[in-house]
């Protein structure tokens, strides 16, 4: 793994090479292929169809019914998604990156913060049949993004859902390089505390995004547990310092990282270097119990901490098997949509479109627009 600022420090000229690609050509350096960038937006939107399946997968209780389901259908890439819909999930995706392509090459955080909360209340007019999560709706109506600081929204103890961390991945690919870290931290809070004032809500985006990062700086999966325990006094410093809500904010705070420090425990990487140790027996029936015994009250995946951590889960023991991630992250008992979409825009990054059969994404709602959004976005880091 290549340490970047130190890299640069013991080489001048592959850093002013850098500097000349950047400033003089304008070009992008970034450490993955802009294949790599399209995979995680498309990959993200085949999986929330498949988890979500028009409503039928995402609502389904038993994991064990939908994989029965799964295979009465032939096995996953033997059947079409034709007529399947993408989910709220993809919407609001899509609405994020739009907005970090609009907001170009430099941005003005307030003028991102404008374009993002206008894109999140007018995504709204695009969830018929989709499903959207009740405080994505609430809050969306209360943004008023032509008003200075019109794309604040008080805070809410109902608002720690999993629908800031759905739509976040792509901040990662934004603002993926270890000296963005701080921006990285700032726009995936604030995007995420548009509709989800509540730690455990934002701070999925967080871990959303800086996952995504991650993945883009080729940091094996084993140590982001860890770096993102790390990186919380200063996502925690900073809602500090933003003075808004701040001790509504403080009191909620300690919940997602009790969470995540359990479950890394649990599964033995709090050292960020240990394999991941797993059950013996971890099918779809353990899986299912393990998803909602991490939940907050019973649908596992459904809130901004186990999102993350389901998807995080399922690509720790997927490796680069693309069905083995599906198995564990999109058809399971929980929300199965949103852990789906978090766990392949990470999966995307790392692996590209390697064994993903060509029949899931050919007849993808918004495929066009979810290719086009990627590659500008990699024109742009
Ligand atoms: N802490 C933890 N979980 C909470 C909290 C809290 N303080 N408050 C609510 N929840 P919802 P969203 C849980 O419905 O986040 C689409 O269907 C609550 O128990 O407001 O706006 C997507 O596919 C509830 O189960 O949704 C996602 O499924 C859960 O948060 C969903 O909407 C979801 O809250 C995401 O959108
Ligand atoms: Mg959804």
């Amino acid at each position: 793994m290549l340490n970047w600022e130190r890299f640069n420090l013991h080489c001048p000229s592959f850093f002013l090479s850098v500097f000349y690609m950047e400033v003089v050509m304008g070009q992008s350096t970034c450490p993955k292929e802009v294949e790599n960038y399209v995979a995680s937006m498309v990959l993200s939107a085949v999986a929330d169809t498949l988890g979500y399946n028009n409503g039928k997968w995402e609502f389904q209780q038993s994991g064990s019914v939908i994989h029965k389901e799964l295979a009465e259908k032939g096995g996953l890439g033997n059947f079409s998604i034709q007529g399947w819909r993408v989910s709220d999930d993809t919407v609001m995706h899509l609405a994020t990156a739009e907005a970090l392509v609009a907001a170009g090459r430099n941005p003005r955080l307030q003028h991102l913060y404008f374009l993002l909360a206008r894109n999140y209340k007018e995504c709204m007019n695009d969830m018929e049949g989709r499903a959207p999560g009740a405080m994505s709706v609430e809050s969306t109506m209360k943004l008023d993004p032509e008003r200075p600081n019109g794309w604040r929204v008080p805070f809410s103890p109902r608002a720690g859902g999993c629908g800031a961390a759905m739509r976040a991945m792509c901040i990662g690919l934004r603002f993926y390089r270890p000296d963005q870290l701080d921006t990285l931290i700032k726009v995936s809070i604030e995007s995420g505390r548009m509709t989800h004032h509540h730690p455990t809500g934002y701070l999925g985006a967080l871990a959303s995004a800086l996952f995504t990062a991650y993945a883009v700086n080729s940091v094996p999966p084993v140590a982001w547990g860890k770096r993102l325990i790390e990186v919380l006094p200063q996502a925690k410093a900073y809602v500090q310092e933003s003075d808004f809500y701040v001790k509504e904010n403080m009191e909620q705070w300690y919940y997602f990282e009790e969470q995540w420090k359990k479950y890394l425990a649990e599964r033995g990487i709090s050292d960020g270097v240990s394999s991941p140790k797993f059950p013996p027996k971890y099918g779809v029936e353990e899986r299912d119990a393990f998803y909602t015994s991490v939940s907050y009250s019973g649908w596992g995946g459904s809130s901004g901490h186990d999102a993350p951590m389901i998807a995080y889960d399922a690509l720790l023991g997927a490796g680069d098997s693309w069905t083995e991630l599906a198995d564990r992250a999109f058809f399971h008992g929980g929300d199965s949509d949103s852990t789906a979409a978090i766990a392949a825009s990470w999966w995307g990054v790392i692996h590209g479109f390697q064994g993903v059969p060509p029949s899931l994404y050919t007849h993808l709602e918004y495929k066009d627009r979810l290719e086009k959004v990627a590659r500008d976005l990699y024109s742009i880091v």
